[in-house]
């Protein structure tokens, strides 16, 4: 059993296409915890520290506290592959038929989902939005 941390970005909320988005999940993987929360600067900036030396990554914290979004830890076997084959490929030109980013994405920066990419990645990530009461197991 494995966890992985989503995260339905303001893009994809503004646009009201949360409630699909978690459908799909749900087909695929146990939401065990969610919230909506509009990231300030410094909490946008602390969950993407690892990428603050990428010439994206002020764009990237300006998109993320733009709106409202809604963060979830997906359960399941094999969560973190199986919802990264769900999103589909980062830049969306690039993603498959029928993921989650060539539906609801509209370019790399406005992608619709994050997910984590790796087993620390995702215990850091889900860490750093719910503490273990907000994490209740449905396995
Ligand atoms: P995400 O999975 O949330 O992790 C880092 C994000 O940086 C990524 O999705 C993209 O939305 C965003 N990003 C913006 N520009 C780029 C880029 N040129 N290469 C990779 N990621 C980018």
């Amino acid at each position: 059993m494995e966890r992985t941390l989503s995260i339905v970005k303001p893009d994809a909320v503004a646009a009201g296409n949360a409630g699909k988005i978690i459908a799909l999940l749900e087909e695929n993987l146990r939401p065990i915890a969610m919230k909506m929360m509009h990231l300030d600067r410094k909490q946008a900036e602390g969950f993407y520290a690892v990428h603050r030396e990428r010439p994206f990554f002020a764009d990237l914290c300006d998109f993320m506290t733009s709106g409202p979004v809604v963060i979830m830890v997906l359960e399941g076997e094999n969560a973190i592959a199986r919802y990264r084959e769900l999103m589909g490929a980062t830049n969306p030109a690039q993603a498959a038929e029928g993921t989650i980013r060539k539906q609801f994405a509209t370019n790399i920066e406005r992608n619709a989902v994050h997910g984590s990419d790796a087993p620390e990645t995702a215990a850091f990530e889900i860490s750093y939005f719910f503490s273990k009461l907000e994490l209740h197991s449905r396995g």
